[in-house]
């Protein structure tokens, strides 16, 4: 039996984990915290989130890897690739790179605020990380609904 169903599941769940995971902070968790002091919401975001980022990471790695071996193996190189995945990949990428921007800049920054008790400091940051997952989530279920429709629209 061929590899390729099971590697498309990796890469699909890997999808629905990291999107359906910025849908639920920023959609519903944010506005729920709304009404919270300012030290209770972001204590919060400090336990959520760095939870949240060890699955992203693993996500990234799994789309990585069984995107491009379909890429490789599947399709056989970068020369045959059809225009729903050449889109896949760019906007793929540009989500990486803002998710590796919002890791090691922001959060960073909003850890060690919070963690000596600035909490300006920390909302700031944190705001940093809710404009850039305001890009990326959208950029995120656009390059799900590609990938996965992507070969039908020419039919
Ligand atoms: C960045 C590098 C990426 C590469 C090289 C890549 C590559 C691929 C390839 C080759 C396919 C099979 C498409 C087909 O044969 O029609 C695919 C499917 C898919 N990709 Fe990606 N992808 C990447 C990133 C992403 C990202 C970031 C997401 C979503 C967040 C995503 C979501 C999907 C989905 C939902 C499918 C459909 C799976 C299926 O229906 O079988 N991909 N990808």
């Amino acid at each position: 039996m061929s590899l390729l169903p099971w590697v498309l599941a990796l890469h699909t769940l890997a999808a629905v984990i990291w999107v359906g995971g910025m849908f639920f902070a920023h959609m519903l968790l944010r506005p729920a915290l709304g009404d919270r002091q300012p030290a209770d919401r972001l204590g919060l975001w400090r336990q959520v989130l760095p939870r949240f980022f060890r699955w992203v990471w693993l996500s990234i790695a799994t789309l990585l890897v069984t995107g491009y071996g379909v890429v490789l193996w599947g399709y056989g190189g970068f020369g045959n690739l059809p225009p729903h995945v050449d889109i896949m990949q760019t906007t793929g990428l540009m989500m990486m790179a803002l998710y590796a921007y919002l890791f090691f800049l922001p959060w960073r920054a909003f850890r060690r605020s919070f963690d000596k008790g600035e909490l300006a400091g920390a909302a700031g940051q944190l705001g940093k990380i809710r404009q850039i997952i305001t890009i990326n989530l959208p950029l995120g279920l656009f390059t799900t609904a590609v990938g996965a429709t992507g070969g039908f629209w020419t039919y």
